[in-house]
């Protein structure tokens, strides 16, 4: 094809990474296309992810407080019930209310959207597969592939988003369960697994290691964490293994062992969620057709500037490697068309942030403990409990700290863990500081707005390098 009938830039996949990246060049004047399968834009996060989920978690955290922590507040309350169903259409009026602003998003920054799927026939053009039926082919000079990831599904138990259910499932349960058995501690375990107790549910999370969380939280944060989710009801069961299980018409009986010693037992519930991890999506993408090959995890390999072995393709987001977050794939879509239109962009996987929206709220940034002592630097510890803090104390939601670790020699912060009321919001600045590459010092002696949570954080710095004042 001649280069005038290619696009600038095409990108396979709608979801963050590759919405933005459409932006972003529509910004840059670069004549680009963006092809999503699903119908509706936004990917994974905005239709069963980031965005329904919290949804869920910020309605089904009101309901849990107006029926258990309104009377010591001074508010007396009548009858509280929960309409699923109305809780349920707030969450689609969230979802469809963003994913249909990134298409008006798109016409402002003159992005061709096509609605159907994607697969390379050779190195410069992709098929697309029309929704509306029918075939498209579209050429371009560079290409981006954003096809993001999917549940990992668990061997022997069958997936039918209804009784055995993945998060798409867990988001959109007609009726509350009484048991609920949760695979995998991680974040999507914790969280679906905290809406779905707080509305009532009995649920037992099954975690193979032994501690909750997931990969990268601190161990001293995650064990807090499971404290608190414990005394709100939540079951663990760590170090153990789900060997398989039986469904019946009005059961499911899963047989865990534990994962040293052998023991056995039976749990049974009414609905089994799968949250062992996500894993990349590159099916039908054509992939064999222009000769690039995933790794042992199904993620697409690519250099330091996204660039897969033809360097005109990149990847970007959920199915290459890093976190699969959606600010991160965000950045990286930023810095994908900037390596493209400029030759040079930036992430700092270093200042990426990771945030579990229970209650409270656990955030990080950074390297946790256990990896500064693995990594044989000399570091300082500074923590700053909420129950110290006045905010906290005024807003009777003060259970969690602020933990900061920084270099003993240089006081360079080296992470920062909170576990605590708006730990998400908070960890922004925390983000910040290591971004600018901050002392302990420097977030201690800048001035923090009284009375706010914000000051837990500014006297954990304090602790780090001195002593906090009111701890
Ligand atoms: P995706 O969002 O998965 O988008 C990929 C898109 O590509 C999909 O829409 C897919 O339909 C499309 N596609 C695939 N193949 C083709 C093809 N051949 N042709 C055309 N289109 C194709 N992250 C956070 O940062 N914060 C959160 O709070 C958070 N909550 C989450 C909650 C849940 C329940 C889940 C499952 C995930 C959550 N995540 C969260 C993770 C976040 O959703 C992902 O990191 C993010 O969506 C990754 O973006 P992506 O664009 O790489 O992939
Ligand atoms: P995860 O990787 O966070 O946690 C999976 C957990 O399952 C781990 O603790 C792991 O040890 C455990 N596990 C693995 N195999 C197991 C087995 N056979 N039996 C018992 N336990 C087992 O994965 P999760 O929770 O599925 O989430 C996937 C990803 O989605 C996250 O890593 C994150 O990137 C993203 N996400 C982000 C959110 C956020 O930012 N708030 C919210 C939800 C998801």
């Amino acid at each position: 094809a001649s280069e005038a009938e290619q696009d600038d830039l095409v990108i396979i996949g709608g979801g963050v990474a590759g919405y933005v990246a459409a932006i972003k060049a529509g910004q840059e004047g670069m004549k680009v296309t963006c092809i999503e399968k699903r119908g509706t834009l936004g990917g994974t996060c905005l239709n069963v992810g980031c965005i329904p989920s919290k949804a869920l978690l910020n309605n089904s955290h009101l309901y849990h407080q107006i029926r258990h922590d309104t009377k010591n507040r001074g508010i007396e309350v009548g009858d509280v019930k929960l309409n699923l169903g109305q809780m349920m259409k707030a969450k689609d009026t969230a979802v469809s209310g963003l994913t249909k602003g990134i298409e008006f998003l798109f016409k402002k920054n003159n992005v061709r959207y096509i609605k159907g799927t994607a697969a390379f026939a050779d190195e410069h053009t992709v098929k697309v597969n029309l929704s509306e039926g029918g075939e498209e082919t579209v050429m371009g000079k560079n290409f981006i592939i954003a096809t993001g990831s999917e549940a990992t599904p668990f061997k022997g138990l069958e997936i039918d988003e209804k009784r055995i259910v993945t998060s798409t499932g867990a988001i959109a349960l007609e009726k509350v369960p009484e048991k609920m058995i949760v695979i995998g501690g991680g974040i999507i375990g914790l969280e679906m697994g905290s809406v779905w107790s707080r509305l009532g549910a009995k649920v037992t999370v099954v975690e193979f290691l032994g501690q909750i969380g997931g990969p990268g939280m601190d161990n001293e944060i995650a064990k807090a964490a499971q404290k608190i989710l414990k005394k709100q009801g939540i079951d663990f069961k760590l170090n153990t293994k789900v060997m398989g299980g039986d469904v019946t018409s009005d059961k499911i009986s899963l047989q865990v062992e534990a994962a040293k010693g052998g023991k056995e037992e039976t749990l049974d519930a009414d609905v089994v969620l799968v949250a062992i991890g996500r894993r990349p999506y590159t099916a039908g993408l054509g992939l064999e057709n222009i000769g690039l090959e995933t790794d042992d995890k199904g993620r697409l390999v690519i250099d330091s500037e996204y660039r897969t072995k033809l360097p005109h393709i990149r990847v970007i987001g959920d199915c290459t490697f890093g976190p699969m977050l959606a600010h991160k794939a965000e950045e990286e879509a930023v810095a994908a068309v900037e390596y493209i239109q400029k030759g040079h962009g930036h992430v700092n996987y270093g200042a990426i942030p990771s945030v579990m929206y229970t209650h409270p709220e656990v955030a990080w940034v950074g390297q946790n403990e256990q990896e500064v002592k693995e990594s044989g630097v000399k570091y300082k510890v500074g923590t700053f409990p909420f129950s110290a803090n006045s905010r906290a104390k005024t807003n009777m939601d003060s259970e969690g700290m602020v933990k900061m670790i920084a270099d003993e020699e240089t006081d360079r912060i080296l992470g920062i863990h909170i576990i605590g009321p708006n730990a998400g919001e908070l960890i922004a600045e925390g983000t910040l500081a290591i971004e600018y590459g901050a002392s302990s010092e420097d977030v201690g002696r800048t001035s923090h707005a009284h009375p706010t949570l914000s000051e837990a954080f500014k006297e954990a710095a304090m602790a780090t390098y001195g002593k906090a004042i009111h701890y």
